[in-house]
Parts: C-alpha cells; structure tokens; sequence
C-alpha cells in the first residue's frame, strides 16, 4: 500500500466518524419526536379512566371496587408516562466523554470537507477563518465537532430562501483577551425573529417541516459539559453563534 492511499483510507474513515455523528443526532431526533408521540397513549388513556371514575361516583350507591379499578389503571398509565420521558432524557443526555488536549484549529481543518461539502449541496460557500496564538484546549473532539457541523447546517437552511451567490456561512475562531476560545458561525441568512429568539435553545423548538428541534439544545448540553456556553447575536445581516470553550479545560 503506498502513503497516498493510506491517507486516503485515513479521511475517509475520519469523515464517515463524523458522518456517524451527525446522523445519530438525526436519529435521536427522530425516536424523540416517536417518543412524544407515544406519551399521547397514557396521557389519553388517564383522562379517560378519570373520566369514568367520576361517571362511577355520580350513581346514588357507587361501586367502589370499580372506582378502585380505573383508579389503579390510572397510576399504571402515569407510571408509563414517566417511563417514556426518562427514555427521553436518556436520549438527549450528552454520551460519555473523552477528553483529549486539542488545537481548535486542526480539529476545524479536518471538518474543511466535510462543511464545504455540505455547502456545495446547498448551494452555499463555507468560508474558514481561524486565528493565532489559540492555547490548546482538553476537549472532546468528537462532540465538539457535532456541535460545528449542526450550527453550519442550520446556517446553511437558514440560506435556503437567499439567492444562491449571496449566500454565505463563514466558521471562525477567535481568541478572547483571557485566553478562552470562540468557535463562531455566521450567516448572511434572515436571522432569528425575536418571536423565536428567546426559545432558540429549547429541545423541540423547530420552525421547519422535518426539524427535530434538538441541534441547539444538544449542542449547549455539549457546551455546557466542557464548561463553556453556546450563545447567539444577531448578525449584520443573519445569524451568528458563538460557541465559547475556556482556556483552563475541566479538571
Ligand atoms: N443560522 C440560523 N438562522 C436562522 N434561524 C436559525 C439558525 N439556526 C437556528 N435557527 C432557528 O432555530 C431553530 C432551532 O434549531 P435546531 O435546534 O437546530 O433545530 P432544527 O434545525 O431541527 O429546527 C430552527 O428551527 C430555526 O428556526
Ligand atoms: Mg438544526
């Protein structure tokens, strides 16, 4: 085998892990919305037997092993309920972690691909713009690559309605007077409404047909588990986000 073909093999399992990732947070989305289908049942299903334990009280001489009855099927159902939203929690949680010392700008470089191709498909350019002098963070790759590729992903839907040769995502990194690293993606798209602004990082905030409303909640789980936050401003004009990781990783 010569080098080349090495490297190539290298990327290109490099890039089916990342793919891996970004199709895993599709996935929980779709189990989480199923997820909230199914709590429907029991929610329904307690109504109901409450409905007729009333129904069983209103009669003169009541039959209180049938009140009984519903009132155990009534717990058994709430039971469920509650089942069904730890699955969820679970779901959404943010896996294990493992932490490794990391250049932000190195693990940016190996996503360059992958976003420029992303762009391609969406008719969009992806501009990279990183900076000097960035101290080596402890971080978990994997995940906060996860979190890039869902915020250029939700900028480049966000161009969708943009003609094609303005529309722009640009990844940057900055360092903070402190030493901190910002990871920032911005966008020449519509911006947030200040009607869904203060909702933005809430699971199942969706303004799409197929969203699944979990990118910015799992990727502030993501943020918050490295110490660091995820925020938004507007942009001039569209969007920005700043994912902001401290320079003294966690211990
Ligand atoms: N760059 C952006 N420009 C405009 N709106 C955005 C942008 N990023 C996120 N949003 C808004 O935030 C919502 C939530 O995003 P997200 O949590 O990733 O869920 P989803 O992408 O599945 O809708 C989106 O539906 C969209 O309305
Ligand atoms: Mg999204």
């Amino acid at each position: 085998m010569n080098e080349s073909y090495v490297r190539f093999v290298d990327t290109t399992r490099l890039l089916q892990d990342r793919l891996m990732h970004v199709s895993r947070l599709a996935a929980i989305g779709e189990m989480a919305a199923g997820l909230a289908h199914e709590l429907n049942q029991p929610l329904a299903a307690v109504a109901n037997y409450a409905q007729a334990c009333e129904r069983l009280l209103g009669v003169a001489q009541p039959d209180v092993e049938e009140v009984r009855d519903a009132l155990r099927q009534i717990t058994e159902q709430a039971v469920r309920a509650g089942d069904i939203i730890s699955r969820l929690r679970g779901l959404t949680r943010a896996p294990e972690s493992s932490r490794e010392v990391c250049d932000v700008n190195a693990l940016i470089r190996e996503l360059a691909d992958l976003l420029e191709s992303d762009a391609r498909a969406h008719n969009s350019r992806c501009r990279i713009e990183l900076a000097d002098g960035l101290a080596p963070l402890r971080l978990d790759r994997a995940q906060i690559q996860q979190v890039i590729l869902a915020l250029v992903r939700n900028a480049l839907e966000a161009l969708q309605g943009r003609p094609c040769s303005a529309r722009e995502v640009v990844v940057s990194t900055v360092r903070e007077p402190d030493g901190d690293v910002l990871i920032e993606v911005s966008d020449n798209g519509p911006g947030i409404s200040a009607e869904i602004a203060p909702r933005l990082f809430e699971p199942f905030c969706t303004t799409k047909t197929a969203g699944t409303g979990l990118g910015l909640a799992s990727s502030r789980t993501i943020a918050r588990a490295h110490r660091g936050t995820l925020d938004y401003r507007p942009g001039d004009p569209g969007a920005c986000f700043m994912l902001r990781l401290p320079a003294a990783g966690p211990s």
